[in-house]
């Protein structure tokens, strides 16, 4: 185990990184020169995985076999020099190379490539090297493979490229990257690709060649990740003034990878899903993460790259940062307040689970066995909400203040949070104060009260603030909450005061003057900080927001109090539905014909996962599936009138990617579930012709997962009828089996059948996930005997072939402990019966902590 409080660093620098990697038949050469330098006292420790050493030369003489020591997973020479070149040959088997980490195989028959991924760890898989972080260089490499790979790329410039003399059959490129990097950021592709070529002249006037590679069959679908591409580079250059560095930047475009992109310096490699997109085969929701997930990419050349982490455990630091600017960048591309909307659900979705439950850690966490493990949405997610909170405490021009200095200080070098934040606090030195949020786990809850005195005009608000201790950790401190607040006058509807509360005590009684009336209260307003927040309002008060609240953030954010508290009785909640079924009738209509997006969010109920995050013992996931559906029909029925008018003032239209065409699919898309799920006659007529005549991915997906959900007497021949049509295509293919998976009606026999598909592939994380993921989202058919021994089938399966892929699998179980019995019982034997199987580190720590027995 690997602790914060023992950094140390490098005893050796690298300056500069030679390679040349050739490519075989049946594996690969690479020969490395680093020239390094020693800066403190120490053994110069290399690591490497899975290399075969062939040679290997210290300052150009054979280093003799008793001058250096390999271990499991280093190479450490005891007696290096001040000044040391080391020259290693080493040999690799990429084409049996499962993991996805370092230099692999993608894809097969014609469309097979080589690609690389080394971010955290995936570079000593290539050759031995000091491969952290911390250690910076200039990167020369050259790439030499058989014709049959025309495309040879790597990181910065290409310096030459030629035939190998008296091997006519092969050739090579040498690229060379000015920029000192780190080895997380390299990368090489070898491949036989199709590029889209575009330019863009940076404020600096700089002219940068921009392409992005596919194969062929794909390559029709890169200009919207083009698009975004160019739109990145200009929102960073306005909103903090950063410019990009090289003359090139390459994007290619990979079927198997195990996340969903990497921001390799000048060559991002990207899974095909996150940027892959076209009208046809890509719905609008994911055509829209593809451009945040292209922002988020480019973004890190400045958060991430330029400055990078002094080690793992600053992984927040640009993980953080970067979030918030894609998230930024996003909300500049569609309404704020819907984006702000899915950002939040997310998070409370999936990261207040995890900080709910015993995979809890820190934003920044003090340990790991395996850093491929903190990948977490904590990490990334309440990361991204911590640097928010500074933001709007700030306030836009200091924060721009303070951004422009730690580019200022700190470009070109490796560094932690704490600096994070010294630069930021140039203007207020209290941001320095949200140190503990990166330090503590565990989701705050703010509870609070008012009291309104007539006589005085004075409304006080009392808040208090209440963090769960984690096993391992501090009893918490109260950290700095800031919570929007608008006070609504009662008659009205007008706002009659906005402040923005800062809560950094246990407890703080907040007072307003001159207030005439007792009003409304507004709190936590755009999500102001990631914390649950309880406050005694009356469900008419919730309902009168809804109706009064300016923000379409703030309506969705008490719509969805009021469901929770509807659905979750027996869990301390207490109203019924009545208050938010008619406030719904009375604002949805209306609302549609305004923002149709906003009107479809407003419709959400929290999924059942989401649901049982909330619920702490005893969770019973048919109770929830019934209360849930229950609702969702009282909803349907309650504005049953409205569907059929609604869903004829959204008619199909030709295709367009503008916001007001998407939140017309979007909502059409949720009125005719609602009209399905009301009876109305005529609905799945509806939805034949929507799937019939769609001009799009959105409608024709949409239009075929009622017919799946609502078990549509020739939902079979619709289904048939997808797949032949998309058959050559994975990423609708992965759509085929996930609607099936997720189906509100899925049995283990679909899910076993799906997963004994013809079509279905281990090797390839996105159809892995097309199953087993959108499985997870039967909590009832999960959390059985059948479900269980399906899935962790799986992750035995993959724990020795994809740890890092099992590992995020096994991780979505972390809450079995929650289950009522008795299937808390049968979640606990399946999953120690696992633990005596396991064998990837990755998989051990997570089973470790999952079952409360950390290591
Ligand atoms: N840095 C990448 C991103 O956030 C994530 C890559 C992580 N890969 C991994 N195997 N853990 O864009
Ligand atoms: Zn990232």
């Amino acid at each position: 185990k690997i602790h914060l409080k023992d950094y140390k660093p490098s005893s050796f620098d690298v300056e500069t990184v030679d390679l040349d990697i050739k490519l075989f038949d049946e594996h690969a050469i690479v020969d490395s020169t680093l020239v390094m330098q020693r800066q403190t006292e120490g053994d110069l420790v290399l690591y490497g995985e899975a290399l075969e050493l062939m040679s290997i030369k210290l300052n150009d003489e054979p280093l003799a076999r008793n001058r250096y020591t390999q271990s499991e997973g280093t190479l450490t020479i005891t007696d290096a020099p001040e000044n040391t070149k080391l020259q290693l040959q080493v040999r690799i088997h990429p084409h049996t190379n499962t993991a996805l980490e370092g230099l692999y195989i993608a894809g097969s028959g014609d469309d097979t490539m080589f690609v690389t991924q080394c971010e955290p760890e995936g570079f000593r898989k290539i050759i031995f090297y000091p491969d952290r972080p911390d250690v910076l260089a200039v990167f020369t490499t050259r790439l030499e493979a058989d014709k049959r790979f025309p495309t040879l790329l790597s990181n910065g410039n290409l310096l030459e490229a030629g035939e190998v003399a008296d091997v006519p059959e092969r050739h090579y490129a040498i690229w060379q990257d000015p920029t000192n990097k780190p080895s997380y950021l390299f990368a090489c592709v070898i491949a036989d690709l199709d590029v889209l070529t575009d330019s863009y002249t940076t404020s600096e006037g700089r002219d940068v060649l921009l392409e992005v590679y596919a194969k062929s069959a794909d390559i029709d679908k890169c200009a919207v990740g083009m698009q975004a591409l160019k739109d990145s580079m200009q929102w960073d250059e306005v909103n903090y003034g950063r410019a990009y560095d090289l003359d090139r930047y390459m994007i290619v475009a990979v079927s198997q990878f195990n996340m969903g992109a990497m921001e390799n310096k000048g060559l991002n490699i990207f899974n095909t899903a996150c940027v892959l997109s076209s009208p046809e085969t890509t719905t609008d929701s994911r055509s829209f993460s593809v451009k945040s997930i292209i922002a988020h990419e480019y973004f890190h050349n400045w958060t991430g790259n330029r400055i990078t982490c002094r080690d793992w455990f600053q992984l927040c630091l640009k993980e953080g940062f970067t979030v918030y600017r894609d998230q930024s960048f996003s909300a500049d591309q569609q309404s704020s307040a819907v984006q702000r909307i899915d950002d939040v659900a997310t998070l409370r979705a999936h990261q207040f689970a995890e900080d709910a439950g015993p995979l809890a850690h820190p934003v920044r966490p003090e340990s790991f066995v395996e850093i491929n493990n903190f990948y977490t949405t904590t990490v990334y997610e309440k990361g991204a909400e911590i640097v928010r909170m500074i933001a709007n405490t700030l306030g836009p021009d200091n924060f721009r203040k303070g951004t422009d200095e730690y580019f200022r200080r700190y470009d070109g070098q490796a560094v932690t949070v704490e600096d994070f934040l010294s630069a930021l606090s140039i203007t207020d030195s209290k941001i320095e104060d949200f140190i503990d949020w990166y330090r503590q786990p565990g989701t705050p809850v703010v509870s609070g009260h008012q009291d309104y005195d007539s006589a005085t005009q004075t409304l006080t608000i009392t808040l208090s603030q209440q963090t769960r201790q984690v096993a391992g950790f501090d009893v918490p401190k109260p950290l700095p909450i800031p919570v929007a607040t608008a006070l609504f006058d009662k008659d009205s509807g007008a706002i009659v005061a906005e402040r923005m509360l800062l809560l950094d005590q246990a407890t703080q009684t907040f007072t307003f003057e001159n207030v005439v009336s007792e009003p409304v209260v507004s709190l936590l307003r755009d999500f102001s900080a990631p914390v649950q927040l309880n406050y005694d309002y009356q469900d008419e008060d919730l309902a009168f927001l809804l109706k009064y609240e300016n923000n379409g953030f703030n309506r969705w954010q008490v719509t969805q109090m009021l469901v929770n508290r509807i659905l979750l009785q027996g869990q301390g909640a207490k109203s019924s539905p009545e208050v938010y079924l008619q406030a719904m009738a009375q604002t949805l209509p209306e609302l549609a014909a305004i923002d149709a997006m906003l009107a479809a969010r407003l419709l959400d109920i929290p999924s059942a996962p989401e649901l049982a995050s909330a619920i702490h013992k005893d969770y019973d996931p048919e109770l929830i599936k019934a209360q849930r559906e229950g609702l969702y029909q009282q909803l349907a029925e309650a504005l049953k009138d409205h569907w059929a008018m609604l869903y004829k003032q959204l008619p199909m239209q030709d295709y367009e990617d503008s916001a007001a065409a998407r939140g017309t699919r979007a909502l059409r898309n949720v009125v005719l579930d609602m009209a399905l799920t009301a009876n109305i006659a005529d609905a799945a007529e509806w939805a034949q012709q929507q799937y019939d005549n769609a001009s799009c991915m959105t409608e024709r997906f949409g239009a075929l997962k009622v017919m799946v959900n609502h078990q549509l007497a020739n939902a079979d021949e619709y289904l048939t009828d997808f797949y032949k049509r998309f058959q050559h295509d994975d990423l609708v293919i992965d759509l085929w089996f996930s609607v099936q998976a997720s189906a509100d009606m899925v049995t283990p026999d679909t899910i076993k059948s799906l997963l004994a598909h013809n079509d279905f592939d281990w090797n390839t994380p996105n159809r892995v996930r097309s199953v087993i993921s959108a499985f997870t989202s039967q909590p009832t058919v999960l959390w059985t005997q059948e479900g269980l021994d399906i899935y962790i089938a799986v992750i035995k399966k993959l724990d020795d072939a994809n740890p890092v892929l099992a590992s995020r699998l096994l991780q979505v179980l972390a809450r079995w402990n929650t289950l009522a019995e008795p299937r808390r019982q049968m979640a606990h034997e399946q999953l120690l019966e696992l633990q005596k199987q396991a064998t990837s580190k990755h998989v051990i720590e997570s089973l470790n902590s999952v079952l409360g027995s950390a290591s």
